[in-house]
């Protein structure tokens, strides 16, 4: 299924009418009003004529833990303007980096010529489930790295899928240098993690604690985030359903949604408050 971005169309003009109360009751002056309307525009201009959807984006590569084999729509959408994608699972198929090289990551692999392909670590590696003595799972991280060419206009991307858990990987990444973050599809329930990537849990393993201030060190400025909602903090899930807000280090505006699978999942800009 083809992944076009999608504005908040009909709904648009009854949004607005909630915003601005919403404003100028907060303290917020004229300016900050007129600022969010410009800063609106603009984005809803990019995405929709799809000229520059990456305005809301400040650099930085997409990292996307428990994706499973949820790769396509994210490289397809955001394939001109970001160039690392980071995929990252313990499940199967990436316990076996050798097999999973072979999987292309597109939903039309004839539209990519694979130029290089990496593996750093051990290649196969299978999950340690809990012992009486060791109370977690483990797994020997492991990376796939493969670098791509378009063939319409030879532009290059790097697709990363590494293995292991996404927890440990958010910490491998430096400070204010990821542009995109995804969690979506994923449930406390069997299967899922049940890892709450936005939300400050407080964990007695430290890796899965307050992971939202840790994800938020690692976003740059400007970033976008895309979040179906589930596995975060219960006040966030509130703030959610609004247009425009604040919720911890940045100022949130829903932008668009991605779709994929039959499924649409909300994109938010989140921007750094110039304080923080
Ligand atoms: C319900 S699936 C969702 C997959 C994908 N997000 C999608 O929407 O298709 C949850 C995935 O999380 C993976 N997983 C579970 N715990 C994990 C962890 N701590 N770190 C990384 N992946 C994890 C599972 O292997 C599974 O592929």
């Amino acid at each position: 299924m083809r992944n076009e971005a999608r504005f908040p169309g009909p709904g648009f003009a009854w949004v607005d009418a909630q915003v601005v109360p919403s404003l100028l009751t907060s303290g917020r002056t004229a300016r900050d009003y007129q600022s969010f309307h410009k800063r609106r525009r603009h984005v809803l201009l990019a995405f929709t004529f799809g000229v520059a959807r990456h305005e809301a984006l400040q650099g930085g590569c997409l990292f996307y833990p428990c994706a499973g084999d949820d790769w396509s729509p994210f490289i397809e959408f955001f394939g001109d303007h970001v160039d690392e994608f980071h995929f990252c699972d313990i499940g199967r198929p990436y316990q076996d980096l050798s097999s999973l090289k072979s999987k292309s990551p597109f939903a039309d692999s004839s539209s990519y010529r694979l130029v290089t392909t990496e593996i750093d670590g051990e290649p196969k590696a299978w999950i340690q489930q809990h012992t009486v003595g060791r109370p977690y799972r483990e797994l020997e991280p492991g990376r796939l790295k493969q670098v791509y060419e378009r063939v319409s206009d030879g532009r290059r991307l790097t697709v990363i899928r590494r293995r292991g858990f996404g927890q440990c990987a958010l910490g491998e990444f430096p400070n204010r240098s990821i542009g995109v973050f995804v969690h979506r599809g994923d449930t406390e329930a069997e299967g899922g993690s049940n890892v709450c990537f936005l939300a400050n849990k407080k964990r007695r393993y430290e890796p899965l604690s307050r992971l939202f201030d840790k994800v938020s060190q690692k976003l740059v400025d400007r970033a976008l985030i895309i979040s179906g909602g589930v596995l975060v903090d219960r006040r966030l899930k509130r703030k959610l359903r609004e247009q425009q807000f604040v919720f911890g280090t940045f100022e949130w505006m829903r932008v668009g949604s991605i779709g994929g699978r039959g499924r649409r999942t909300p994109i938010w800009e989140v921007v750094r408050l110039s304080a923080s």
